[in-house]
């Protein structure tokens, strides 16, 4: 594996590959590796002729400086496990490589960014345009891929493939959890001894939710339930669950409202720690 930190070194590996007629796969993250990211690099793996991984923790898509000071860096144990497991390109870039100068661009990426974390977290979607829109360009990959657990990321960021007219198949991966149901995330290296204890709660009231679903229940009435208990929780605090359209990402009030699917999603406050989660009904 070659560690690239340059978009110049870049482009030159990737426009030779090109040339040659071969696929690449892009898996975009921020770092901390886990195994989720590395189910992400596996399926990329299998599907495309290249893989190249972009490590970069993207400060403008982060709208608390706490949040973005936090956030986990471990660069070189990412390497080693992206080298493993048969990347070809991981690329490193500093900050001052990807932004030269301030990036003043603004998306209009419409109603799917509007709802959850685009009203929670003002600004953060965009800053993801950003980035992704950046290394699309830099990488122009075959196929991209993302984790299901940023749901509503994966409807954004097909929203701004659109409006930028990229061709590139995105692929929206599965969640992986531990064995004990949590989802896995670069953020939960972070949780105390106690919130990893009750962490666990959040995706098995997700799961025991199906049934309300099943037996009559209305979204609202559904949505009433999951708060209720995850807040019954002691340490843990919803800031929003929301069922919504899993394309359009709009809150349903009726299950048929949801033409393409219906997702609850949720964002949980573990202490400081804010976890993100979703179930398909
Ligand atoms: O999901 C993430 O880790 C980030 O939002 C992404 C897509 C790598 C952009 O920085």
């Amino acid at each position: 594996m070659e560690i690239i930190k340059t978009t110049a070194g870049l482009s030159t590996r990737l426009s030779e590959a090109r040339e040659a007629g071969k696929s690449i796969g892009l898996v975009p993250t921020m770092g901390a590796l886990h195994a989720g990211h590395l189910s992400l690099v596996e399926r990329a793996r299998r599907e495309n002729d290249i893989v190249v991984v972009s490590v970069f923790v993207n400060p403008t898509q982060f709208n608390n400086p706490d949040d973005l000071r936090t956030y986990p860096r471990t660069v070189d144990a990412d390497c080693r496990l992206l080298s493993e497991a048969g990347v070809d390109y991981a690329f490193v870039p500093s900050v001052d490589e990807i932004y030269p100068e301030p990036d003043t661009r603004v998306f209009n990426l419409g109603p799917v960014a509007e709802t959850m974390e685009g009203a929670m977290r003002p600004g953060h979607f965009n800053g993801v345009a950003q980035i992704v829109s950046k290394l699309f360009a830099m990488t122009n990959p075959t196929r991209a891929y993302f984790g299901e657990k940023d749901f509503q990321q994966i409807a954004v960021i097909r929203r701004m493939a659109e409006i930028e007219n990229f061709s590139i198949d995105i692929v929206a991966c599965p969640i992986c959890r531990e064995a004990d149901g949590l989802a896995l995330s670069s953020r939960n290296v972070r949780l105390t001894r106690e919130g990893r204890a009750i962490a666990p709660s959040i995706h098995r009231i997700l799961k025991e939710s199906l049934i309300l679903k099943e037996n009559g229940q209305s979204p609202a009435e559904v949505k009433k339930s999951v708060n209720e208990r995850i807040n019954a929780v002691d340490g843990l605090e919803t800031e929003y669950y929301e069922i919504v359209d899993a394309l359009t990402m709009q809150p349903v009030s009726t299950w048929d409202e949801a033409v393409n699917g219906a997702v609850g999603c949720v964002t949980v406050y573990c202490g400081d720690v804010r976890l993100i989660d979703n179930i398909k009904y």
